[in-house]
């Protein structure tokens, strides 16, 4: 028999153990999925009724393959990340228009973005246009007025397109402002790309996650493998600010031991937890921090003893010493009465050693 046959069984029965205790605090409520696929899906989100806030929270699964996919409501919009301090990471498609070489048009597609209760990242995403015979137009509404800006991209040759730089060469970019709805992206072109066809027969235009798209020529070319590309939308609760939300105390979202603050991108508002607090502050409030717990999470030096309060902790020096017992601090110091007692219990006892040896 191998003697190493409980052991690992111990082992493995700690690791599930250790596994199954893992995933803090519920994010979803109880009995609702709390994820599709690799997607974690906290409340006020959920994927039926009774699991989200209400149904513009609606995320769909579609567990129908092998890695289950999460999209926004109802549409085609992949969703990758919910957070939710306000932001949501999707997948949103592509414009393009592709020509034949005589000209005329072989293949297009001018994405609306609808996005329910969501608008559009100004700040972390870019409005993106890549060809060589291309002006795209970015298309919105700020409320009920009608917003529009575009760029245009233009070059006769790939010797003049540069990896990295996106200023009107090959690609064009610009911001936006923040709080676009009901999006759409159109592409036109000069001459049907006929002049530029050898090396890029199609225009694109995309709304990208700024850190996520870095410019290169082949990509006049390899765009055209591409479907999706990530993009930031902006979430809130409701369109009120906080002061008239809390009048309301059945619909206020936020929970216990939590705070409103309002969106900076869009009407609503959002709730997060007290310093000091960690959880859900949509689902069941928040949870008072033991940072004493992990030394990672204090600032007490070793010789300190460290109290959790709610929201904080204290440091105190044990008996004999004083400081702050913070390492930012002074730290825990011997006492000066008692320093003073020990040298001179030492000096006494030295004095009397040599006294008694004489
Ligand atoms: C797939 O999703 C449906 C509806 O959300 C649910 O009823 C079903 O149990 C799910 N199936 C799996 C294998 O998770
Ligand atoms: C996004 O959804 C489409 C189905 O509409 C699927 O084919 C594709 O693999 C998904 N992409 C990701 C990254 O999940
Ligand atoms: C999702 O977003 C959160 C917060 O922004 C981040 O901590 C986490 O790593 C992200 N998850 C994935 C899979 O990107
Ligand atoms: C352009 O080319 C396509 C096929 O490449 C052909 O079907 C079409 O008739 C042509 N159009 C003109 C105006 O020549
Ligand atoms: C360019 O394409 C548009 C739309 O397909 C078409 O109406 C127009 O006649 C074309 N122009 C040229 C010069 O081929
Ligand atoms: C973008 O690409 C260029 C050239 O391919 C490279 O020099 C640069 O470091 C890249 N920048 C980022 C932010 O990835
Ligand atoms: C956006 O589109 C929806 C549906 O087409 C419409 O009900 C809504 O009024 C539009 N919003 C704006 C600001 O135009
Ligand atoms: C642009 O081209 C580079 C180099 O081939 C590639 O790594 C990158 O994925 C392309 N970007 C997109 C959005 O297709
Ligand atoms: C706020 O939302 C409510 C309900 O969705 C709607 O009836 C109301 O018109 C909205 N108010 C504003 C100022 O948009
Ligand atoms: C408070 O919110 C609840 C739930 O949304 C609603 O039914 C009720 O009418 C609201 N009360 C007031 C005074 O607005
Ligand atoms: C915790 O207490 C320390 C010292 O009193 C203070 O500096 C800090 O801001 C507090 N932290 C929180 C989250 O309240
Ligand atoms: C809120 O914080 C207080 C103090 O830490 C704690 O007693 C209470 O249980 C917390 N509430 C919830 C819902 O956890």
């Amino acid at each position: 028999m191998n003697s190493q046959g409980p052991l690992l069984l111990l082992a493995v029965i700690w690791m599930v153990l250790a596994a199954m205790a893992a995933p803090a605090a519920g994010q979803a409520k109880p009995g609702c999925p709390d994820s599709c696929g690799d997607v974690s899906i906290p409340y006020p989100f959920g994927t039926r009724e009774d699991c989200y806030l209400n149904e513009e929270f609606l995320i769909t699964c579609d567990n129908s393959t092998s890695l289950p996919k999460a999209f926004l409501t109802e549409g085609n919009i992949n969703v990758t990340n919910i957070s939710l301090d306000g932001e949501l990471h999707l997948l949103s498609l592509i414009a393009h228009n592709c020509y034949n070489r005589n000209g005329t048009l072989q293949d297009n597609l001018e994405p609306y973005f609808r996005l329910s209760i969501f608008s559009i990242s100004g700040t972390l995403n870019k409005f993106v246009a890549v060809g060589c015979d291309t002006y795209a137009l970015l298309s919105g509404y700020q409320g009920e007025d009608l917003y529009r800006t575009g760029c245009m991209s233009i070059c006769s040759s790939k010797k003049q397109v540069q990896d990295g730089s996106c200023s009107g060469a090959g690609c064009c970019q610009i911001s936006f402002p923040e709080g676009l709805k009901n999006t759409t992206l159109i592409l036109s072109s000069y001459f049907n790309h006929t002049e530029v066809h050898d090396f890029n027969p199609c225009s694109y235009a995309f709304i990208v996650e700024e850190a996520a798209f870095n410019f290169s020529s082949k990509n006049l070319s390899n765009l055209q493998d591409i479907e999706k590309l990530p993009m930031v939308v902006d979430w809130s609760i409701g369109n009120e600010t906080c002061q008239v939300a809390k009048t309301n105390q059945t619909s206020y979202a936020c929970k216990e031991n939590s705070t409103c603050y309002e969106s900076n991108s869009r009407p609503g508002y959002l709730c997060k937890c007290f310093d000091g607090y960690h959880g859900n502050p949509y689902l069941d409030g928040c949870q008072d921090i033991d940072e004493c717990k992990n030394s990672s999470l204090n600032k007490c030096v070793k010789k300190a003893r460290c109290k959790n309060t709610p929201g904080n902790y204290t440091c105190s020096c044990s008996k004999g010493y004083h400081g702050d017992g913070r390492d930012d601090g002074d730290g825990c110091n011997p006492n000066e009465l008692q320093l003073i007692q020990v040298s001179l219990g030492m000096i006494f006892f030295f004095a009397l050693s040599i006294l008694l040896k004489r």
